[in-house]
């Protein structure tokens, strides 16, 4: 199985759902449609609507972060696994860069993923290395750290997906060469078994993805699908990857 996972950050009206009903018709019609799924994240504002909306159809609705503890608490502006869920969201964003850099440490990451969990989500959990890591030849040792500080054994490694994503590759243009993403992915994957004793969780590549490179990407065997953040503004340009990807 294949994911596509548009993941919209701070963008989006109701009205943006059109976007998503375009894509949602082309995934219908799609001849490769049962090979992949289709999963979006709009902010939190979104959600019930969106989820409620496409409930018996084919895109599947997540959230891009979530509170560490369960049900509720007197934390302002914070919503947990529990309310998501409740909304009709299958799925979480844990650990975007965006997140890691306002202050989401490790013991928190590993709560929300225990807490997503327990309330029925499924888990994007989202690792990459900064430049200044990739600089000084630490992307494995970062990206080993990330997982292993977070990820146990324990967790149902179905309901987890790993999203790879370099940081100095979100919204650049950048991306890795071939050869790094094959050693990357191969490396990651390799902690993903070694952790979960059996096979690995999906990986997926994300950062400056678009319908020109992705056709470098599927040549990867261990990338096992996309998180799309500009491109997934734009129902032609998400639709460009998936064509491109199964030309
Ligand atoms: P871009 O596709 O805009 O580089 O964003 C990637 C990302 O951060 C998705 O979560």
């Amino acid at each position: 199985m294949r994911y596509f996972i548009g993941n919209w950050k701070m963008f989006g009206v109701p009205k943006s759902i059109n976007i998503l009903n375009k894509i949602n018709s082309f995934h219908s019609k799609d001849k490769n449609r049962r090979k992949y799924r289709v999963i979006f994240t709009p902010p939190y504002t979104l959600l019930e609507t969106y989820a409620k909306y496409f409930r018996n159809k084919r895109i599947s609705i997540g959230s891009q972060n979530c509170y560490q503890k369960d049900l509720y608490s007197s934390n302002t502006a914070a919503v947990s696994p529990f309310m998501i869920r409740a909304v009709g969201a299958k799925y979480t964003l844990i650990g975007h860069s965006d997140n890691r850099s306002e202050g989401d440490t490790n013991d928190m990451l590993k709560d929300k993923v225990k807490f997503a969990l327990k309330n029925n989500l499924k888990v994007v959990f989202c690792i990459g290395e900064n430049k200044k890591d990739k600089k000084n030849n630490r992307t494995f040792s970062v990206l080993k750290n990330q997982i292993t500080k977070v990820l146990e054994k324990k967790f149902n490694r179905n309901n987890i997906i790993v999203a790879y994503e370099p940081v100095w590759s979100i919204g650049t243009g950048k991306i890795p060469t071939k050869k790094e993403l094959e050693k990357t992915t191969m490396h990651i994957k390799k902690v993903l078994k070694h952790l979960f004793k059996t096979k690995s969780p999906a990986v997926l590549y994300g950062g400056s993805v678009d319908g020109s490179n992705v056709e470098m990407f599927k040549e990867i065997r261990d990338i096992d699908g996309f998180l799309i953040g500009g491109a997934s503004k734009s129902s032609k340009k998400f639709i460009d990857i998936i064509k491109n990807y199964y030309r």
